[in-house]
């Protein structure tokens, strides 16, 4: 009896390991049969909405999606480069970074104050950010991009190190030998470009730090939200009566939870990665392609941490419609537009405050129900004293 009890046991697990490898196995060949192309967005770039959609082209050009990257130039790099404002102080004070603007572009040099011979410099190629909150400033060295250590904090106006630079300094200042190259030496990924560009084509490993610098698309395109619009364009172009727009697609006719998952690609934090970065579509849910920690959606972050916030607030979890598009027109730039977006909870909320005519009032409920609160994570250090951004909490309640 034991012995037959045994032997059932056995062979349900055999039965469930087998089910277990078959499963794993349909996984492993599904991913390899069907390899998702690297986005090449060259097709359909903004600019190519731009003949059908002139007013949200021109609109969306204002935005901070749009403006997130760009190439260095007078007019992207809001820092100042003359004498006296150019210098940015570093926990060594025998060290520092000059920020030079010559006839070959601009450049950030370290110095040694006592040994001026003694210098490295690298030039901006690329800014990150569009300056509402901060810039960094990334540079191409053959098929790797790096971070520049000097960075533009928009709150005080002024250059200062990058987050975790004083820290790295400050130790790299103990080692015997101190080159100067090595404060240089931050390598950017495709998830930085994933969330702050369109585009790049990747070489070697698709988890790896080697891009064709020709093929970096900058800015937030249209294609990040609405999917390749190559037939799109041509079905239009071929069908100018057709009102109805064909092969694109538009978020508003997706699931809730597919919305969602357009935006938490870069507002949901980093997350643990399940596939390499700019393998995401429009249209795929984020959970296929990241894991997010619990203990990390806590706490406001300066990268982006509105869709886990939003979605514990009894706002969202009580309308059961609400999505970012409740509130935001990605479109348009709506900064500090407090009166909009009262009259978005107004048009839930008709009777709040009602008995309070000293609340009722209609330009600022999000400065008690959203306040603007400091992120903890990535602080600036500025000659010894931590910085932080401020960012809106979308855990929409009671403070
Ligand atoms: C040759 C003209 C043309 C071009 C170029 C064009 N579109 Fe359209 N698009 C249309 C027309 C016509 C419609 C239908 C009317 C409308 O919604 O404006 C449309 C509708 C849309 C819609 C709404 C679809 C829906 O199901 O409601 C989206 C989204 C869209 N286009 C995005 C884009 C994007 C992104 C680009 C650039 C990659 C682009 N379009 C380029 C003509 C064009
Ligand atoms: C590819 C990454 C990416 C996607 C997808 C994305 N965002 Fe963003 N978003 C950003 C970045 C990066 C910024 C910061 C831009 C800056 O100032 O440099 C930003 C800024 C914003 C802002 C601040 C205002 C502004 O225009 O700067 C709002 C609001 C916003 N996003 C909402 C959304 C919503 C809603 C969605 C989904 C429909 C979405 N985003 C999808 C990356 C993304
Ligand atoms: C950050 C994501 C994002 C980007 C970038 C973006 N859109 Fe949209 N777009 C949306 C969302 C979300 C909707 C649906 C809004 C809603 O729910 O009504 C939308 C809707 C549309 C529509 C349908 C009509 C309308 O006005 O709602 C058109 C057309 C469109 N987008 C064109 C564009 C074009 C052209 C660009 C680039 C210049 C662009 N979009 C960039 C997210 C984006
Ligand atoms: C998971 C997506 C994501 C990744 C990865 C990411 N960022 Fe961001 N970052 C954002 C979002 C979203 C914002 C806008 C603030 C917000 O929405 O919370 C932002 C804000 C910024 C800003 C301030 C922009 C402004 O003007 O307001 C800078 C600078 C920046 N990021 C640089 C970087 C760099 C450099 C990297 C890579 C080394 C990086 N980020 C990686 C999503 C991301
Ligand atoms: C799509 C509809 C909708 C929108 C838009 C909306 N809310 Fe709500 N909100 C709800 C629902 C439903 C509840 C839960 C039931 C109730 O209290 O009415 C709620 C609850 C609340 C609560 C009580 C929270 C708590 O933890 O007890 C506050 C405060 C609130 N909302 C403020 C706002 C503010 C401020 C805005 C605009 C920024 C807003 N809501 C936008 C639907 C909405
Ligand atoms: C109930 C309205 C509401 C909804 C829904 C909402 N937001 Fe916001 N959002 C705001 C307000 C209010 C601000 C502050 C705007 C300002 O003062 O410039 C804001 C600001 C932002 C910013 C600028 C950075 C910051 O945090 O201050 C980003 C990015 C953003 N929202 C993304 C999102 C995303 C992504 C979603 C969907 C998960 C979303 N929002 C849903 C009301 C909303
Ligand atoms: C000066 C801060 C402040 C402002 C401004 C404010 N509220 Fe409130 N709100 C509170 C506080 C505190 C509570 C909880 C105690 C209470 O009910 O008075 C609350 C409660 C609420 C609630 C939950 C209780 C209820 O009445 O249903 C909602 C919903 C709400 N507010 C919506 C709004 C909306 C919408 C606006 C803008 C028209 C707004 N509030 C403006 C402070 C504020």
């Amino acid at each position: 009896m034991k012995q037959a009890k045994a032997l059932v046991m056995l062979t349900v697990f055999f039965v469930l390991a087998g089910v277990f490898v078959f499963l794993l196995s349909i996984q492993v060949l599904t991913r390899k049969s069907s390899p998702r192309p690297v986005f090449t967005g060259a097709s359909s770039t903004s600019e190519s909405c731009r003949p059908c959609h002139n007013a949200i082209y021109d609109s969306y050009i204002e935005t901070g999606h749009f403006l997130t990257s760009s190439p260095a130039a007078r007019k992207s790099v809001m820092g100042d480069f003359t004498e006296g404002s150019n210098v940015v102080h570093t926990p060594l004070s025998d060290l520092e970074f000059r920020m030079e603007s010559t006839r070959e572009g601009f450049f950030q040099t370290g110095v040694y104050t006592n040994d001026s011979t003694a210098t490295f410099s690298k030039p901006f190629h690329v800014v990150v950010g569009s300056g509402e909150r901060s810039q960094t400033y990334l540079f191409w060295q053959g098929k790797k991009m790096f971070q520049l250590p000097g960075m533009y904090f928009t709150p005080e106006k002024t250059w200062t190190l990058g987050p975790g630079y004083e820290n790295w300094i400050a130790k790299w200042g103990k080692l015997p030998k101190k080159n100067l190259s090595m404060l240089y030496q931050r390598p950017i990924g495709g998830r930085c470009i994933e969330c702050h560009a369109s585009t790049v084509a990747r070489v070697g490993s698709p988890m790896g730090y080697d891009f064709v610098p020709e093929t970096l698309e900058l800015g937030i395109s249209c294609s990040k939200c609405h999917g390749p619009g190559t037939e799109h364009i041509s079905f239009h172009q071929k069908n100018p009566e057709e009102n109805k727009g064909r092969h694109i697609i538009n978020p508003a006719r997706l699931s809730r939870s597919q919305q969602l998952s357009s935006c938490a690609l870069c507002h949901a934090g980093q997350g643990i990665p399940r596939t390499p970065p700019l393998s995401f579509r429009p249209g795929d849910e984020i959970k296929d392609h990241r894991f997010y920690p619990k203990e990390e959606q806590k706490k406001l972050s300066v990268h982006g941490g509105q869709v886990p916030f939003l979605e514990e607030s009894r706002c969202f979890l009580e309308s059961g419609t609400m999505t970012c598009s409740t509130c935001h027109n990605v479109h348009e730039d709506q900064t500090d537009r407090t009166e909009l977006f009262s009259q978005k909870c107004l048009s839930c909320h008709v009777n709040s405050h009602i008995d309070k005519p000293s609340l009722n009032q209609g330009d600022r409920c999000t400065t008690c129900h959203m306040p603007d609160q400091k992120a903890p994570n990535l602080p600036v250090f500025h000659e010894g004293e931590p910085w932080y951004l401020s960012m809106s909490n979308h855990r929409i309640g009671i403070f």
